[in-house]
């Protein structure tokens, strides 16, 4: 058997894990993965921080693949440390500024021509030149801290007072630390929001289905921003994965390949369609979540196929195939989340089989923050806890099979939002 390693420790890490169990030709590890995981999916007890823990382990356990699931560890460089032991799905440090830098990102699509808002930046040495441009605009003006925010760096704002409020907090570090020293403020695009992803070797790449996060925490798109309460996939209208393709993967790949460096691993891109046409809002180095929980299994091909298509550099080739046609997924988060998640809720029993993903034949849980004490019990470490997902032949039908789901695993507090993939 083959091994892979999923770097990680939320829901995402626990749907590819899944997703490479059920193949039943990979041996699975995740590291450091959370307490819902369960085996055949072996957790391994190294901090995705620990690079040569993480090159020991992969030495010893002859490890043939390790797919990266956060930002961060990406963003630190995890490819070029790893990637001379292991087959490492994730794309090179040197291309992390798509996601970890908005305002690189944003010169980047203005320089090769991307549909994108467009935008002006201004870094902390200019607060007043920013604070005058945000005096002067009309509203609303969509502003974001340039660096990595955990997905809570954006401001959609209606008026210059929060505007400039959050503009002198970012500078400041008091919001963001460093990553807000600089600001990307741009022109609000309306429309409606959608998620593409695929997955690149370097020379060629599959196209996954699209799909619908909502980001958020209450009903009727209303709350604060979180990382995201649920999804829904395929979410491709019309001819609109075409017209992604077209417009945004093809040119992006074609100029990163021209500057030297080809893209490797997931390419997720923020989407806002404008009439049917795509404007990238950001682009991420990796899978999303709770995106991944609804995509994965709706995939046929199994995760060996896909690593090793990934690793002979032949994905142009790989026809993804799914064996279900839509999946929905929700997110229970503790009571707080997202400004102050409360912790420690007991947790209910939750699935063993499969990894501890399995409800039932079409419906899954993956888990995210959960944690085992050494009495056995599953307690929530706060935030979002887990998604269920599920599969159905209809969006309604998979709809019915998640919130059924959901019924099944409550605990103290929970928070979830009722209508997601209600259209
Ligand atoms: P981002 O992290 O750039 O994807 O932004 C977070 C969220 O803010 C997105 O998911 C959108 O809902 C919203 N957003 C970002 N940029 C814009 C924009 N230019 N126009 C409208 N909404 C936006
Ligand atoms: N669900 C959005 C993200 O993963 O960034």
């Amino acid at each position: 058997m083959e091994r892979l390693l999923v770097v990680g420790r939320g829901a995402r890490e626990h749907a590819i894990a899944h997703k490479a169990l059920l193949s039943g030709k990979l041996e699975v590890y995740v590291a450091p993965g959370n307490g819902g995981m369960c085996p055949p999916i072996h957790r391994v007890p190294i901090q995705e921080t620990e690079i040569a823990k993480l090159r020991d382990f992969i030495r010893h356990t002859k490890v043939d693949y390790v797919i990266v699931g956060p930002e961060a560890p990406i963003a630190r460089g995890m490819y070029d440390d790893l990637h001379d032991l292991a087959v490492v799905i994730a794309p090179p440090q040197k291309l992390s500024f798509l996601e970890s830098s908005k305002a690189k990102a944003k010169y980047f699509m203005e320089t090769i021509g991307i549909p994108t808002a467009s935008a002006v930046i201004f870094d902390k040495s200019r607060q007043a030149d920013a604070e005058s441009y945000l005096r002067g605009s009309d509203y609303p003006l969509v502003i974001k801290a340039s660096g990595l925010a955990g997905g809570k760096g954006v401001l959609i704002a209606h008026h210059p007072e929060e505007a400039l409020q959050f503009v002198r907090e970012s500078f400041s570090g008091a919001r963001f630390g460093a990553a807000g020293h600089t600001v990307v403020i741009e022109t609000y695009l309306p429309g409606e929001e959608r998620s593409a992803f695929i997955l690149a070797d370097g020379v060629g790449y599959a196209f996954l289905p699209m799909a619908r996060d909502y980001k958020r925490l209450r009903e009727g798109d209303k709350g604060p921003n979180t990382g995201g309460m649920g999804g829904y996939a395929p979410a491709d209208e019309a001819t609109w994965s075409e017209t992604v393709r077209e417009k945004i993967i093809e040119p992006t790949l074609h100029a990163l390949k021209k500057s030297g460096t080809p893209y490797r691993g997931f390419l997720f891109v923020g989407l806002m369609m404008v009439d049917g046409e795509p404007y990238v809002l950001e682009y991420n180095v990796r899978l999303g979540d709770p995106e991944a929980q609804v995509i994965l299994p709706l995939i046929e091909n199994s995760m060996e196929e896909i690593l090793y298509y990934y690793r002979i550099q032949k994905l142009g080739e790989l026809k993804v195939r799914l064996h279900e046609k839509y999946a929905v997924g929700v997110v229970a988060a503790t009571a707080g989340y997202p400004e102050s998640p409360q912790t420690g809720q007991l947790l209910p029993d939750l699935p063993e089989e499969e990894g501890g993903c399995k409800v039932d034949e079409r419906t899954y849980l993956y888990s995210a923050g959960v944690e085992t004490q050494p009495d056995g019990k599953r307690y929530a470490t706060g935030g979002r806890t887990y998604t269920v997902v599920g599969l159905g032949a209809s969006l309604k039908e998979a709809r019915q099979r998640a919130y059924a789901g959901m019924e099944k695993f409550p605990f103290e507090g929970r928070h979830y939002r009722t209508d997601i993939a209600i259209q």
